[in-house]
């Protein structure tokens, strides 16, 4: 993918494809590159900002934080929100001896990849067409030194597009996919898309996430279901897939995302989203392909 002395961040990436032999077979050359990851669970939703990156990247700190081996990729091509998510815009990105790119490392362990990392300026807009994005998203599979891999959590832009698409037909023997709502109906129409989806791509559902359900004043501790809720717990019956759990809105979240600090990491300032979501990780793996 990239050249030896290529750098692998800035606008100035191109393709060292001219220099190198290319793969006999790519799929095995991914198959290969991917070999030591044992469970690669994708992150998707119906509806644009329900939460989807806030879980992928809480998510996977959280089982890094277990002492499991972690990789996180950004697969949102047009809004990668991730290196925002953990403080990490503007780091440049570096390839090892064979050209493969060498991920960024957040905290002691956490293997970080994202087009994100790709762009000179966070403002750059990607303008690519479906073809583009699959290249793209098979060489963040392919030609990324992802080693021994626990999980590797993949985040994904909204709805059934070409990048969800892309992940769901690229890797195989996924774990599943955490599929992220919010309470409102216009989102819970949307997640059943997500759920046929990955039905017709043999994807197993581990659960749907119910994001932004209810607030509690931090001052008066009153719930306000801001959203009306349980719509979701619901939805999951009458799917038949299992439902995770409920993380209600709290402004923390927000600000430790702009932060770049995920909200898990919080030692003291723990609340009802951390024990929410304590909750939904230890379900996450758990998950065996069976019920939860
Ligand atoms: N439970 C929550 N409480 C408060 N704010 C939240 C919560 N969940 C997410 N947010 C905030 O909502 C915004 C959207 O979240 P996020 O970017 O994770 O959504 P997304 O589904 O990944 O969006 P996109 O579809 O654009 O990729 C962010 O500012 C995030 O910090
Ligand atoms: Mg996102």
């Amino acid at each position: 993918m990239f050249g030896k002395k290529e750098k692998a961040n800035g606008n100035d990436v191109k393709e060292s494809g001219s220099s190198k032999p290319q793969p006999a077979n790519e799929q095995e050359e991914l198959r290969n590159n991917l070999a030591g990851v044992r469970k690669k669970i994708v992150v998707l939703s119906g509806k644009g900002g329900v939460g989807k990156s806030t879980v992928a990247v809480n998510l996977a700190v959280a089982i890094a934080k277990t002492g499991a081996r972690v990789g996180l990729l950004d697969v949102d091509v047009h809004g990668p929100s991730v290196p925002t998510m953990l403080g990490l815009q503007g780091e440049p990105l570096s390839a090892d001896s064979s050209g493969k790119i060498i991920p960024l490392v957040y905290g002691d362990s956490l293997k970080v990849l994202s087009v994100g990392f790709m762009l000179q300026n966070k403002e750059d807009a990607v303008i690519w067409r479906g073809p583009l994005k699959y290249g793209i998203i098979k060489q963040f599979l392919k030609d990324v030194v992802w080693g021994e891999l626990d999980y590797l959590i993949i985040d994904s832009p909204p709805g059934t597009g070409d990048e969800p698409l892309s992940v769901c037909q690229l890797i195989e023997n996924p774990e599943g996919a955490v599929i992220v709502t919010t309470p409102q109906d216009v989102a819970l129409i949307d997640v059943m898309k997500s759920i046929s989806f990955c039905r017709q791509l043999n994807m197993p559902v581990i659960g749907v996430i119910e994001n932004m359900s209810g607030f509690t004043c931090p001052h008066c501790g009153t719930t306000i279901g801001i959203f009306k809720g349980g719509g979701a717990l619901k939805m999951t019956v009458d799917m038949r897939v299992p439902f995770l759990g409920s993380i209600p809105i709290e402004s923390r979240i927000a600000i430790r995302s702009d932060e770049g600090r995920p909200f898990v990491t919080d030692g003291e300032e723990r609340s009802a989203a951390n024990g929410a979501f304590d909750d939904i990780v230890g379900k996450i793996m758990k998950y065996d392909g069976g019920k939860i």
